[in-house]
């Protein structure tokens, strides 16, 4: 595998599980130094022993990017560790299925506070790192990449889903938060994109699966397989093909990109 990522620092929020992991080990293999964050302390340390084993270079930062002091306590933590932030995925997430007429004030608040809000304040602390290593003498748009934040929406965030007011709403906003970011950081040439998955064999999905099974009186596997049916590529995503984007989109090959949310769904979304 190329080293597109040697000398270089990610930030992976969610990176304890799922799809966070894929894309620490993926760029980790890449090169990259990788900075764990999650809030589960002990699988972030796990995907550190991973990337130790594959001799590469990374430590665990547990915070909770709902909470901008954690977030900031963090920040600070990788740049006395790495010296510098020159990626940030925005992996960390939460998902509720439950009916709208049943949703808590306290439930939307937990779902936007981590996608939503965790997205923007990650984004902004590490900009501002990346921003502080810009030197003096280069001015704006003066068509260096000083950086790359890649975000997570999803199918949901595309259109409405009954069982997911607050969900779907948080990834749709993820795709607005990615164009307003991308337009905002440009003059300092930080690349802002977005990934959209439709279905990925993850906790989250099997959270999501359990849930529906539970409303909607399904079997076990039932929404999944129902999802799954209407991917035209008829297979679920896999952590490493979401990682394979991230990877597209943080390298020199996508130096023109900025501001896109790029469907990584096997076909699902084609408008
Ligand atoms: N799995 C899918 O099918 C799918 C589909 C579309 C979009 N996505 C998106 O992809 C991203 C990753 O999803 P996944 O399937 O890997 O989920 P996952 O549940 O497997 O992993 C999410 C990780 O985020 C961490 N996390 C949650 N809240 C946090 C907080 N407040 N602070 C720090 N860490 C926190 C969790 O501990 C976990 O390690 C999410 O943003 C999700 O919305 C997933």
């Amino acid at each position: 595998m190329t080293r597109r990522f040697a000398g270089k620092c990610a930030v992976i929020t969610g990176g304890a599980g799922g799809i966070g992991k894929g894309c620490a080990l993926r760029l980790a293999r890449e090169g990259a130094a990788v900075a764990v964050v999650d809030r589960q302390a002990q699988e972030a340390e796990g995907t550190v022993d991973e990337i130790a084993k594959l001799g590469g270079d990374a430590a665990a930062f547990p915070a909770d990017v709902s909470n901008v002091g954690s977030i900031d306590s963090m920040v600070e933590g990788v740049v006395r560790r790495f010296g510098r932030i020159d990626i940030l995925i925005n992996c960390a997430g939460v998902v509720q299925n439950k009916p709208f007429l049943d949703v808590s004030e306290e439930e939307w608040d937990r779902i936007i506070d981590v996608n939503q809000k965790g997205t923007v304040f990650c984004s902004q602390a590490a900009a501002r790192v990346m921003i502080d290593r810009i030197p003096d003498d280069q001015p704006r748009y003066s068509g260096a990449c000083n950086g790359k934040i890649v975000n997570f929406s999803s199918i949901s965030g595309r259109r409405g889903r009954e069982l997911q007011v607050h969900y779907a709403a948080s990834k749709a906003a993820i795709i607005s938060i990615t164009q307003s970011t991308a337009l905002a950081l440009a003059p300092y040439g930080i690349n802002v994109n977005a990934v959209s998955p439709s279905v990925v064999m993850t906790a989250m999905w099997e959270q999501n699966d359990r849930e529906k099974a539970a409303i909607l009186g399904l079997a076990p596997g039932e929404a999944s397989r129902g999802f799954i049916d209407r991917i035209p590529l008829r297979r679920p995503g896999t952590s490493e093909d979401m990682a394979a984007a991230v990877a597209f989109l943080c390298s020199a090959d996508a130096d023109y990109i900025t501001g896109q949310t790029l469907n990584v769904d096997g076909g699902f979304e084609m408008d």
